[in-house]
């Protein structure tokens, strides 16, 4: 007899990033063709999954989306089936629908499912994992901050985005003798940043890793203006903070898993600089712009590439195990390993070295 098709439900959750379609479309597409699979895909997150809003992902739904922005399924960075929270007389009340999630994941007769997500993703992924739901896991974010990987997809893209951003303010920086704040995303840690700002050329790179102190970065913009090289390009990652400081939070969204949403340091930095200095400086809050449009070539590859890593892990009921890129190759870990917290920038990381050896100042 025939082996039954499987049916496989498809969400992406947490914060969109370039990427996402090329990697819904590589899993669709590969356990459609190799293993004749059905595909369902859950809207927005953990929210379609809880309240079962579906769409039907068949040949035509992946076709001519590789690349394209967003999620075609949307996303979500609050929902949570293990605290969900909704409004009851103005009230928000937090309630465990795990449960719900379930009976909708058995409701569609599906024989698993494929969360593409960061860690906050990752770990309610192990949590459903736990309760009995067959998962695997991708690993996504500009941020490039998942445990369990060496690289995330759309992390390339941001990068790209952030670099052109900073070479345009090299230029403007050059023509007013400026020093030229750019704040960059990544959350607590400083990938992004480290990248951005090695790639274009940045004087002073400030990431969470690396508390700095201000004296050493008036410093660089000193010593700069002194040599001739009237301006300077800082690099700040959202999570940077001085020395004995907080990291700077713009707001907090309730109900999230992760409810702090970092911002600010790039205008602090620049009025502390200016009034220290006496040298005329603008920030620049590059935000949203960073996780838009289209994935560069790079991550079209390795987006395709985790998606097939991520149907053949489906394809061989090697359930709880997130597709994963290391040393080289396509690999994959326990889905728990990227639950536990954000990766940093460790302190002896080769990039650090090779930023201080061009003159780079981490402000220390
Ligand atoms: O994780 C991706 C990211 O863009 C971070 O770099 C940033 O701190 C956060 O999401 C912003 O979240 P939100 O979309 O909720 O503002």
């Amino acid at each position: 007899m025939a082996k039954k098709a499987k049916r496989i439900g498809v969400l992406t959750g947490g914060g969109d990033c370039p990427g996402l379609n090329a990697v819904i479309r590589a899993i669709a597409k590969t356990l459609m063709h190799e293993h004749g699979a059905e595909i369902v895909g859950f809207l927005d997150g953990y929210d379609g999954l809880v309240l079962d809003r579906t769409q039907r992902l068949d040949w035509q739904a992946v076709s001519n989306i590789l690349t394209l922005g967003g999620t075609i399924l949307g996303t979500s960075n609050t929902a949570n089936p293990f605290e969900w929270h909704e409004v009851v007389d103005g009230e928000v009340r937090t309630t465990n629908r795990s449960e719900d999630a379930l009976a909708v994941f058995a409701r569609h007769r599906l024989d698993g499912l494929v969360v593409i997500g960061g860690d906050g993703s990752m770990s309610i992924a192990g949590r459903l994992a736990q309760a009995g739901m067959p998962i695997v896991g991708v690993p996504k974010t500009i941020d490039n901050d998942v445990r369990g990987t060496e690289r995330t997809f759309g992390f390339q893209s941001a990068v790209n985005v952030a670099t052109e951003a900073l070479d345009r303010l090299h230029t403007t920086a050059s023509a007013h003798h400026r020093v030229m704040v750019a704040e960059v995303m990544g959350r607590y840690a400083g990938w992004l940043a480290l990248h951005a700002g090695i790639a274009s050329g940045s004087d002073v790179i400030l990431i969470p890793e690396i508390p700095f102190k201000w004296e050493p970065v008036f410093d660089v913009c000193r010593k700069r203006d002194g040599r001739g090289k009237r301006f300077t390009i800082v690099c700040a990652a959202e999570g940077g903070r001085a020395e004995g400081g907080e990291m700077v939070v713009r707001r907090y969204v309730e109900g999230s898993p992760d409810p702090v949403r970092l911002g600010g340091i790039g205008r602090l930095v620049s009025t502390t600089i200016e009034q220290a200095t006496g040298i005329v400086s603008r920030a620049t809050i590059l935000g949203y712009v960073q996780r838009g449009g289209t994935p560069c070539p790079f991550d079209r590859v390795f987006a395709t590439s985790l998606g097939f890593k991520a149907a053949e892990l489906v394809a061989e009921g090697r359930w709880g195990r997130m597709a994963s890129w290391q040393k080289g190759r396509l690999t994959d870990v326990p889905i728990e390993e990227a639950a536990a917290g954000p990766r940093l920038v460790p302190p002896d990381d080769s990039l650090i070295a090779v930023a201080k050896s061009v003159g780079t100042s981490f402000g220390v």
